[in-house]
C-alpha cells in the first residue's frame, strides 16, 4: 500500500486526475480513448501539406488568438524536427475508404496528426480538434490560466450524408452580413456544409442584381412589417437591406475556405411580390402592389410571358456568376393559381404548351427554368411543389417540406431529394412550451424531436434508392425572428442536433448520450458569444 505522502502525490499529479470529459457534437463514427493528454505550449507547431494550408492557417488563428502562442505553421513537407511537439494535418490517399469528408484524428502525449484522403476530411478532424481542446478555445482573447490539452484519442470519422444543410430567409427579415458569416462559422464548427440562403420573398428582395437595379431600390425595402401575429396591424417601423454582388463573392469565399457550399435561392413564380413592385410589368395584372408588409402567401405571381422568363434567365445568369454551387434554388412552393386563371396571357400559354391548369404550368416553367440552368452546369432544387403538376424538371433535386412522403414520391419518381420535414426540421415553431417563449409561427419541434429524426423513409431502407436522399436541412423562416440573436435563439442548440442526424451514424444515435456531451457543448457556444436557447 502506498504511503499517505506517495498518495497525495499521485493524486495531485497529472496521471490520476479524471480523464477531461471528450464531448465531440456531432458523434464520430468511432473514438477511443487513449493514455494521458497532448498539453500545448509556446513550442508548439503546426505543419500541414500544401494544400491544406488554408485550413491550418484558421485554425492557427484562433489559437494563437486563443493562447497567445505563436504556433509556426510549416509546410508539410519540411523536415520534421525530433522532439518537437506538433499538430500536423496531411492528406493520406490510403484513407480513401473514409470517403472525401472522412479524416483520423491521433492524439497522444506527443502531438495531434489529422490524416484526411482529401481536404475535406482534414477540415473536419481539425473542428474534432477544436472540441477537443478547453472551450476557452472560442473566446476572441487569451484567457489567463487555461490548461490547454488535447485528450489522448484514435477517432475516425465520416459523414451519413453529403447534404448536411441549414436554410436561412433573410427576406423577411434582413440579416446583415456579419451574422451570415457568423452563422456559417457555426456551421462549420457542427460539420454542416449547406447553407441554402433563401435571399428573396414577398416581403424583400436581398441580391444585387447589376442588370435590374430596382430590384434592390425598390425591392429590398419594405414601408413596415406585421405586428405579431395579427394581419390588421403594421409596426409602422420601415425595413430593409440587401448584399452587395461584393459581399456575396466574401460570403460565397469564406464560406467555400470553410468547406461550406452557397446554395442560393431565388423564388418564384410566387412569393416575388418584392419583385412585382420593383417591376410591375413581370406581373398578370396592372395593379401596383408595395413590398408585402405582412407574413404569409402574396396572391400576386410572376406571369409566365415571354419577358418573365427573359428576365428570370438573367437574374439567374448572373446568380450562376456568383456562386460557383452545383445547385441552385428556384423556390417553386405556394404559388396560388387564381392569376394565372384569370388571366388572358397565362391561359394562352396554357393552350400553347398543353398544360391543362395552373400546376401543369407551374411544371412548364419550371422546366424552362431548370433547363437554362442545366446550360450553365447547374441543377434545379425546388421544393416540393415541383411534383404536382407532373413530371418535374429531369435531374432536379426536390426538397421535401410538406410531408415525408413527398420526398418518397420524388425518388419514386427518380428524383434525388433534400429532406425538410415541418415535422422535424422547422425551427422557426417553438422549442418549449413554458410560458415566456419569444413569439414564434406557431408548432411545436422540440430539441428531442429534431434529435429523433430519420432522413431516410422506410420504405427506401436498404434498397439501392436510399442513395438518392441527399440528406436533410433545418429551417430558420424569420417572419417571426428580427434579429441575428432571435435567430440563435432559434437554432441552437437544435440545429446540433440536426448536425448529429444528418453527420453520425444511425445506429449511434442515443439522445441521453447527446444531452450529456451537450452540456460541455454549451460551454463553447458560451465562449463564442451565441444567445442558445439554455
Ligand atoms: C415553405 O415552407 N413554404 C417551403
Amino acid at each position: 500500500m502506498a504511503s499517505p505522502l506517495a498518495a497525495a502525490l499521485l493524486l495531485s499529479s497529472q496521471a490520476a486526475l479524471p480523464p477531461a470529459p471528450v464531448a465531440v457534437v456531432p458523434r464520430p463514427v468511432r473514438l477511443e480513448r487513449g493514455e494521458g493528454t497532448f498539453v500545448l505550449g509556446p513550442a508548439t507547431r503546426l505543419r500541414a501539406d500544401a494544400s491544406l494550408r488554408r485550413t491550418a492557417e484558421l485554425l492557427q488563428e484562433e489559437l494563437r488568438r486563443a493562447t497567445g502562442w505563436p504556433f509556426p505553421l510549416l509546410d508539410g513537407a519540411a523536415r520534421a524536427v525530433p522532439a518537437s511537439p506538433e499538430i500536423r494535418l496531411r492528406i493520406d490517399r490510403s484513407l480513401a475508404s473514409l470517403g472525401p469528408e472522412g479524416y483520423r484524428l491521433t492524439s497522444t502525449p506527443r502531438g495531434v496528426e489529422i490524416a484526411a484522403p482529401a481536404a475535406a476530411g482534414a477540415f473536419y478532424g481539425v473542428q474534432t480538434l477544436r472540441q477537443l481542446l478547453p472551450p476557452q478555445l472560442f473566446r476572441r482573447a487569451v484567457t489567463p490560466g487555461v490548461r490547454w490539452e488535447v485528450p489522448a484519442v484514435r477517432v475516425e470519422d465520416r459523414p451519413r450524408f453529403s447534404w448536411r444543410g441549414s436554410h436561412l430567409d433573410v427576406a423577411r427579415h434582413f440579416m446583415p452580413k456579419r451574422a451570415v458569416l457568423d452563422h456559417i462559422d457555426l456551421m462549420a464548427l457542427h460539420k454542416l456544409n449547406v447553407f441554402h440562403w433563401h435571399l428573396t420573398d414577398d416581403q424583400g428582395w436581398r441580391l444585387e442584381i447589376r442588370k435590374y437595379p430596382r430590384l434592390v431600390e425598390v425591392g429590398s425595402r419594405r414601408r413596415e412589417s406585421q405586428l405579431g401575429r395579427d394581419e390588421e396591424k403594421g409596426d409602422g417601423t420601415p425595413h430593409g437591406g440587401f448584399y452587395t454582388q461584393d459581399d456575396v463573392r466574401e460570403v460565397v469565399r469564406y464560406a467555400a475556405e470553410r468547406f461550406v457550399t452557397v446554395v442560393p435561392e431565388i423564388e418564384m413564380p410566387g412569393h416575388a411580390q418584392a419583385i412585382l413592385a420593383a417591376y410591375p410589368d413581370l406581373g398578370n395584372t396592372p395593379a401596383p402592389v408595395e413590398v408585402w408588409t405582412r407574413w404569409g402567401i402574396s396572391e400576386r405571381v410572376l406571369s409566365v410571358d415571354d419577358r418573365t422568363i427573359a428576365f428570370l434567365t438573367d437574374v439567374l445568369a448572373e446568380v450562376v456568376d456568383l456562386f460557383p454551387s452545383p445547385f441552385v434554388h428556384v423556390g417553386g412552393d405556394e404559388v396560388p393559381p387564381r392569376e394565372w386563371n384569370e388571366s388572358p396571357a397565362a391561359r394562352a400559354r396554357m393552350r400553347e404548351t398543353g398544360a391543362r391548369d395552373a400546376e401543369e404550368l407551374h411544371s412548364w416553367l419550371m422546366g424552362r427554368v431548370g433547363a437554362f440552368l442545366a446550360s450553365k452546369g447547374r441543377r434545379l432544387v425546388g421544393w416540393d411543389e415541383i411534383l404536382d403538376g407532373g413530371p418535374a424538371v429531369p435531374g432536379a433535386v426536390v426538397m421535401s417540406w410538406r410531408r415525408a412522403k413527398s420526398g418518397l414520391d420524388a425518388v419514386r419518381a427518380g428524383h434525388d431529394v433534400v429532406m425538410a420535414p415541418m415535422s422535424h426540421t422547422y425551427l422557426d415553431y417553438y422549442q418549449s412550451k413554458e410560458p415566456g417563449e419569444p413569439l414564434a409561427i406557431g408548432g411545436f419541434l422540440p430539441l428531442e424531436t429534431v434529435y429523433a429524426f430519420e432522413p431516410v423513409p422506410p420504405e427506401l431502407e436498404g434498397g439501392d434508392r436510399a442513395s438518392c436522399v441527399l440528406g436533410a436541412q433545418a429551417q430558420l423562416w424569420t417572419e417571426f425572428m428580427a434579429t441575428p440573436e432571435a435567430v440563435q435563439y432559434m437554432a441552437w442548440p437544435r440545429l446540433a442536433a440536426l448536425a448529429e442526424v444528418v453527420w453520425s451514424p444511425r445506429e449511434a444515435r442515443d439522445l441521453a448520450d447527446f444531452r450529456a456531451r451537450l452540456a460541455p457543448h454549451l460551454a463553447r457556444l458560451d465562449a463564442l458569444g451565441v444567445s442558445y436557447r439554455g
